[in-house]
């Protein structure tokens, strides 16, 4: 008998992370999502999720550089974005644009069993080009750095081009959050988005065997290349059911528009048998914990910008679906506020949840590779048993 959404079912191991939906926890490599969230900056939590262990600070040093020395925007991918229709939808330019990327790669065509990935970021000293060794570690650890790169200027090159604005370079030396949101706007941002962005980074980057981890373990797992299974990571995460809820939440609060039409909005729209974008999940029986922290970054950015209303409307949607269907908001819910405190268009939500995201499907890739057995699972048949094919005349 088939579980109709794989519910419950236990697909493989992990040691990337893993979720305790009883009691609302979340660990990276064993780390409260809290600890992490509070303490961490979204470079450190890449490198924990990559090799497994919280890096020396020369370390760290030399895992930014490497990225930093990858995020000027691929010029056949910008000369193909401006040839592109303004109103194309995001996510479907991000896939396409990391499809382009994968193509322009140097290590595309690099068989991914050549050196088996186990304890690749020891090689770490060696990720500086022309450095003893350079070259040694694993193809897909290469190509996962260069892409973290090129994401973080492709993302923010996204909605430039959607707004006919120039592309903006990155500046070296900084945080992928920094650079973020200097190419999405223009202009530096202040320590304290700066600050709210990295978390929000933090918050998604990786999340056990969700649809779109598990689609790229899959892509993984045939012994495909991590540019396709990131590719089709992307296209799982797009879906309204998954990452593109949050860019849904956003267009819900533009509807009801004022948190006095909050209440009698969703009861509406729960008689009309609507789902409510941002709540519900499949794994979390209390409060998400990353709902925690975005929760309250919602508030003091709202209240930050003066426009607490964000804030205050979804705050009483949260309290009439819990009044109501005793669901509580995911990730997706409180991050559509922040992200729109921050000036950011609705349409990019999601592929900046991609982009942070990217840090998981990698090190779901690299796990996948270090010990492959193709992912195969069996169809629970229940078409027409002994049909006969018939000629044209007699149908
Ligand atoms: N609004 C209204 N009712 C809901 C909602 C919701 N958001 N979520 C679940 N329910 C109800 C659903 O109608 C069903 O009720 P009933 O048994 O009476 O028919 C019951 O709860 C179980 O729902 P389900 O859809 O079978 O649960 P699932 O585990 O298959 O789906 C989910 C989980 C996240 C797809 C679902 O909660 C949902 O569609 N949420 C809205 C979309 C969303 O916010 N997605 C982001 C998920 S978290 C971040 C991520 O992974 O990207």
């Amino acid at each position: 008998m088939a579980v109709t959404g794989l519910e419950d079912i236990v697909a493989g191991q992990t040691s990337v992370s893993t979720i305790d939906g009883k009691r609302g926890v979340l660990t990276y490599r064993g780390i409260s999502i809290h600890e992490m969230a509070d303490n961490s900056s979204f470079e450190e939590t890449v490198f924990l999720l990559w090799y497994g262990f919280l890096p020396h600070a020369k370390e760290l040093d030399t895992f930014k550089e490497a990225i930093g020395r990858e995020t000027l925007l691929d010029p056949k991918v910008a000369a193909w974005l401006k040839a592109l229709p303004a109103d194309a939808n995001p996510m479907s330019l991000l896939r396409t644009g990391v499809s382009l990327l994968g193509l322009a790669d140097p290590d595309e065509g690099c068989s991914v069993t050549a050196e088996p990935w186990k304890d690749g970021f020891r090689y770490m000293g060696q990720l500086t080009p022309g450095a003893p060794g350079y070259g040694r570690d694993h193809p897909s650890a290469r190509k996962a750095i260069r892409l973290l790169g090129r994401m973080t200027a492709l993302v923010p090159a996204i909605q430039r081009v959607m707004k006919g604005q120039a592309f903006v370079e990155p500046a070296r030396g900084k945080s992928i959050a920094f650079n973020f949101l200097r190419c999405l706007t223009g202009q530096d941002p202040d320590a304290a988005n700066e600050a709210i962005f990295d978390k929000c980074l933090i918050l998604h980057a990786d999340h056990e065997f969700n649809a779109s981890t598990f689609t790229a373990r899959v892509a993984a797992s045939t012994l495909s290349d991590l540019h396709s299974a990131v590719v089709s990571a992307i296209g799982a995460l797009k879906g309204p059911l998954h990452g593109g809820a949050n860019t849904e939440v956003m267009h819900m609060l533009l509807e009801v528009g004022s948190p006095d039409k909050a209440t009698a909005w969703v009861k509406d729209a729960l008689e009309k048998k609507k789902k409510i974008m941002g709540f519900g999940h499949r794994m979390y029986k209390t409060e998400d914990p990353r709902a925690t922290h975005l929760r309250r970054m919602s508030e003091s950015l709202c209240a930050k910008v003066g426009k607490p209303e964000w804030y205050e409307m979804s705050r009483l949607i949260e309290e009439a679906m819990w009044e109501l269907k005793a669901i509580k908001p995911n990730v997706d819910f409180y991050s559509a506020s922040t992200y729109y405190c921050m000036g950011i268009d609705p349409e990019m939500f999601t592929p900046i949840f991609a982009l942070s995201r990217l840090s998981g499907w990698t090190a779901h890739v690299l796990e996948q590779q270090a010990n492959n057995r193709l992912i195969r699972p069996v169809g629970d048949y229940v078409g027409p048993q002994e049909a006969h094919w018939t000629p044209m005349e007699s149908r």
